[in-house]
């Protein structure tokens, strides 16, 4: 069984102040949720004040990033190590926007795939393609690459512990989400290509989220397609109210 898990990308959003606004009204709205594992992604400098408000809450703490050394002359980055000690359970890799404008490849998400795991965070790596991509029908090749090329030389234990989210580049910040069916066609052929790579036991377990403008009104439909088992939310996730909301709207659904 794979439990649903809903993530929020806050990206470069939230003073300190904010953030504890926002997590302090969170937590009461969800805290009797026991059916979604529920993931906050705060910027670097509001982790701590979050990691504080969060205590003993049923929210995880995510970062947005991290670099693959653990220590080093590597100004302005933040390694593996400095985010376990600040408490961060998740980090996301590979995010879409991360690729296009601070250049990561498969490459570099590879390297900060294996950091993540030999310090025991829990990597939510993203992957999508482009409008023109899919327009070229190109959607199924482009995820192909980006899973083998960022995914490449893991252990299928290591691959457990992994969290997908397919995020199609041209529905994050859009407002255009992707279809349920079109969300689940890419999700079914991530779970098969995983399969291959890992046997299909492993492909099974793994969860597969979905980002690009997901809102509550398209929160049901979407989780309720067989491959699809959670979400990376970005601007709704800067609310209370709507976060909430697509957490609650995705608790009875079952996988
Ligand atoms: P969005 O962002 O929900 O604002 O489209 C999703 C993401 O970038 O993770």
């Amino acid at each position: 069984m794979r439990k649903i898990i809903i993530a929020g990308n806050w990206k470069m959003y939230k003073t300190s102040l904010e953030a504890i606004e926002l997590v302090t009204l969170l937590k009461r709205e969800v805290v009797d949720n026991a059916a979604v594992d529920i993931v906050v992604c705060p910027p670097f400098t509001a982790l701590a004040d979050v990691r504080d408000t969060l205590s003993e809450s049923n929210v995880g703490l995510g970062a947005q990033n991290l670099y693959w050394e653990d220590s080093g002359a590597f100004t302005g980055e933040v390694s593996a190590p400095m985010l376990k000690d600040l408490g961060v359970a998740y980090v996301i890799i590979g995010h879409s926007e991360r690729r296009q404008f601070f250049g990561e490849t498969d490459e570099t998400v590879n390297k900060k795939i294996r950091a993540a795991l030999h310090h025991g965070l829990l990597p939510i790596v993203c992957i999508g393609e482009s409008l023109a991509q899919r327009e070229q029908n190109r959607t199924m090749d482009v995820i192909r690459t980006q899973c083998e090329g960022s995914l490449k030389g893991l252990t299928e234990d290591e691959m457990r512990k992994l969290i997908i989210a397919y995020e199609p580049v041209w529905a994050i910040g859009t407002g255009k989400t992707a279809t349920p069916q079109q969300a689940q066609e890419v999700h079914k052929f991530i779970r098969e290509l995983l399969g291959e790579m890992f046997g299909s036991d492993c492909a099974a377990g793994v969860r597969i989220q979905y980002g690009g403008s997901v809102k509550p009104e398209n929160t049901k439909d979407l989780m309720s397609q067989p491959d699809i088992d959670g979400a990376l939310v970005g601007g709704a996730s800067l609310k209370s109210d709507s976060f909430s909301l697509i957490i609650k709207n995705s608790s009875d659904i079952k996988k």
